[in-house]
Order: C-alpha cells, then sequence, then structure tokens
C-alpha cells in the first residue's frame, strides 16, 4: 500500500500534462480548420493520444492518491467524477480521431477539443479545493468578489491590540496559514476542518479537539507541542510548523476558555503573551 501512496501522490505533478495537451489541441483544431494551417491537422493524431494516454495515467495516479484517504467530501466526490469522465472522453475521441473514419468525423474535433477543455477546467475546479479548500483563490481578491464566492468580510489589520479579537485577529488566522491545506470544509483529515471557529469547536474524529479552559486535555495542543519527529506532530509530512511564540499563544487562548468575540481588552492577558500577540499581528515595528 505504501507503493501506491507513492505513486499517487505523483497525480498532483502528473496532471499538468493532459491539461496541457487539451490547450494545444483546442488551438491546433481551431488553426486546423483554416485553408492556411490544414497541414497542422497531421499533428492532430499524435496529439490526441497523447492526451488520450496522460489522461488515463493521471486518473489511475488519481484513485491511488484517493486511496490514501481524506478527500471524501463532495468535492472529492465531484472531482473523482469529472476527471474519470474526462479521460474516458478524451480516449474516445482519440480512438475516432487514429481511426479509418477520421475523415468523416473531422468537424468534431475542434468542438470536443473545447468540451474537453471546460471539463478539465471544472476538474480542476473541484481538485483545488481539495488542496487548498474552496476559498483559497478568494482569499486575496476585492471584496465584492469575496462577498460572491461566500466568504465574510476581510477582517482589517489590527491598528488596536485592545480591540483585537483572540480568535478571529490572532489564533484564526494561525491555523489557516498552517493548517488549512489538510483541514480544511473540502479536505477534512481526521473529519478536522480548522477554517472556523465553528468547525475548530466541533472538532475531529477523536474529540476534544479544544477543550475550553484544558490546554493540556485538548487534543490540538497536544499535536503541536510533540517533539516534531513524531508521527502523530501537527502540521503533518513536515510543514512549516506554528512558531514557539504561536504555540504559547494558542496555549493562552485555550486556557483562557478559548474566547471569541471578545476583545482583548476584556480579557485577562498576561504581559508575556500580549507583546507575543503584539508580534504576532504585526504592530511591534
Ligand atoms: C500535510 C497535512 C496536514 C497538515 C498541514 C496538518 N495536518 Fe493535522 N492531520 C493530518 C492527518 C493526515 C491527520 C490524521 C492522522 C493523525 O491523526 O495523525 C491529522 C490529524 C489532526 C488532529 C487529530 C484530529 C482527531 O480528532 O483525530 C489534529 C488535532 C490536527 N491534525 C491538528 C492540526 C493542526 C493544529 C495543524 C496545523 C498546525 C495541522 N493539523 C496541520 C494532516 C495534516
Amino acid at each position: 500500500m505504501e507503493f501506491i501512496y507513492f505513486l499517487g501522490r505523483f497525480h498532483v505533478v502528473v496532471l499538468h500534462v493532459p491539461i496541457g495537451i487539451i490547450v494545444a489541441l483546442v488551438g491546433l483544431e481551431w488553426a486546423a480548420r483554416k485553408e492556411k494551417y490544414r497541414s497542422l491537422a497531421a499533428a492532430s493524431p499524435y496529439l490526441w493520444s497523447a492526451a488520450a494516454v496522460s489522461a488515463l495515467v493521471t486518473v489511475l495516479l488519481g484513485y491511488m492518491h484517493f486511496a490514501e484517504g481524506g478527500f471524501e467530501g463532495p468535492s472529492g466526490t465531484q472531482h473523482r467524477l469529472f476527471g474519470t469522465v474526462l479521460a474516458a472522453l478524451t480516449t474516445l475521441v482519440a480512438l475516432l480521431r487514429v481511426s479509418k473514419f477520421a475523415s468523416s468525423y473531422e468537424p468534431l474535433f475542434f468542438p470536443a477539443s473545447i468540451v474537453l477543455l471546460l471539463l478539465a477546467a471544472i476538474t480542476g475546479h473541484f481538485g483545488g479545493n481539495l488542496t487548498h479548500g474552496s476559498s483559497y483563490l478568494a482569499e486575496h481578491a476585492p471584496q465584492p468578489l469575496r462577498a460572491i464566492a461566500g466568504l465574510p468580510p476581510r477582517r482589517p489589520k489590527v491598528t488596536n491590540l485592545a480591540e483585537a479579537d483572540p480568535f478571529l485577529d490572532v489564533v484564526g488566522p494561525m491555523l489557516v496559514q498552517r493548517c488549512s491545506s489538510c483541514h480544511n470544509r473540502d479536505k477534512r483529515q481526521a473529519g478536522l476542518d480548522l477554517t472556523s471557529y465553528e468547525a475548530l469547536m466541533r472538532g475531529g474524529e477523536t474529540g476534544g479537539t479544544v477543550v475550553a479552559g484544558r490546554p493540556t486535555q485538548s487534543e490540538l495542543y497536544y499535536r503541536i507541542t510533540l517533539p516534531p519527529s513524531d508521527d502523530a506532530f501537527m502540521p503533518a509530512e513536515g510543514k512549516t510548523p506554528l512558531t514557539a511564540d504561536q504555540v504559547r499563544i494558542i496555549e493562552w487562548w485555550i486556557a483562557a476558555g478559548a474566547p471569541r468575540g471578545a476583545t482583548l481588552a476584556e480579557l485577562d492577558v498576561p504581559p508575556d503573551v500580549e507583546a507575543l500577540i503584539r508580534a504576532e499581528v504585526g504592530l511591534d515595528s
């Protein structure tokens, strides 16, 4: 199984090959309809074959990658469905293109390439949701675009520490930055989504992700304070960990009852933690 997982991860590398070939096919089939570029059509059967082979390899690797788990959400299902249909259709058109009937289907190849490009875009959209979370692209978008994507208004930068919200301005952004690639709405490793307060408090499979008031009983705190070499250390897979200062802030936040909707002024923040928070939100310079 280890070896299947190993190969499966190449899905995210190899998938760019069929996409590139399909883009090239759209251009080639479009041009080849003009008298002047007619000669380009000679390359078409080869390119279609390459598209089909690379799409099939990508889908095969995709299923291997899926076996690793953690992709069970709706985006995973859609991504698999569209990707499989895309590879099947590409193969069908390629078979037609290299067959002896190719000339009678000539007008079909350009529209077919467009349809496949659209399918590739849809598949890529769901795949992107899996790896980055569905709000990834809209994250830094201008406000109106964020609203269309269903994202809450961006938090204004903290200018006055006393008014900062300990979750929305401090702890939440750390978790999004360091953890959300594996723990988001669409890709929930161990059932855990760390991109909102509600989801964090709902917790993961093991439960007790955050036990308000009790850092040492909180699975989340336990995971980020293990030795980095421990298999259960978070973030997993050698991803950039939280800094010691961030861990200290999280410890304080959980001990303070995991508040949200309060301001720092209303909470009892020890001076050392306050200094760390000040640096964390960029008020130090
Ligand atoms: C590279 C992917 C990845 C990243 C990044 C990541 N995790 Fe995880 N996380 C996992 C996987 C896989 C599991 C399930 C395996 C396990 O429990 O160790 C998991 C499990 C967990 C669990 C246990 C949930 C439960 O209920 O069993 C917690 C808590 C957790 N992660 C917290 C975090 C935090 C906090 C961060 C950011 C500092 C983070 N993770 C970043 C992959 C990741």
